[in-house]
């Protein structure tokens, strides 16, 4: 009995904790966890991400970044940040045009169309 009070008790909080818009997962829901995308947004486990189309790679003043992202030299735009948010591992070293090279992001695994929506969504970000 006091097992099942506590259960309720947290959903409760989790719920309460929750907004309409995270009730409704968006594309971008699962980067939400580690960006924020609001401008002069702060850091969080990842670089905030307002403005990133156009945007030079690893060039906030996230203190984090990875030596690739922090020495990187290309610019963000709709096809590497698809590569990106399907597969960083294998992106960064597409991007750097070093085999060694790594990234402290996690694969998302968002390819195809769904690749298409988040950058669809990164898109607002201006
Ligand atoms: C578990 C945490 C985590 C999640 C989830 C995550 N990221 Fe990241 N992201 C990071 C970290 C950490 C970095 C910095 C990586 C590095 O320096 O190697 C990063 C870097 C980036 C960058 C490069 C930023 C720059 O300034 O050059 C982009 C773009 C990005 N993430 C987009 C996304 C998108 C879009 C999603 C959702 C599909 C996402 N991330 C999900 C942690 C995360």
């Amino acid at each position: 009995m006091k097992k099942t009070i506590i259960t309720i008790g947290a959903l409760a909080m989790l719920m309460g904790g929750m907004t309409i818009g995270e009730a409704v997962a968006g594309p971008e829901s699962k980067c939400k966890a580690c960006h924020t995308f609001d401008q002069g947004g702060k850091h969080k486990t990842g670089p905030n991400l307002f403005g990133i189309i156009g945007r030079k790679a690893g060039s906030t003043d996230f203190k984090k970044y990875g030596k690739s992202l922090k020495n990187a030299d290309w610019v963000w735009d709709k096809e590497n940040l698809k590569a990106w948010v399907c597969d960083s591992k294998k992106a960064i070293k597409t991007l750097t045009g070093d085999d060694k090279a790594k990234t402290r992001m996690g694969n998302q695994k968002k390819c195809g169309e769904a690749a298409d929506a988040v950058v669809a969504f990164l898109e607002t970000l201006k």
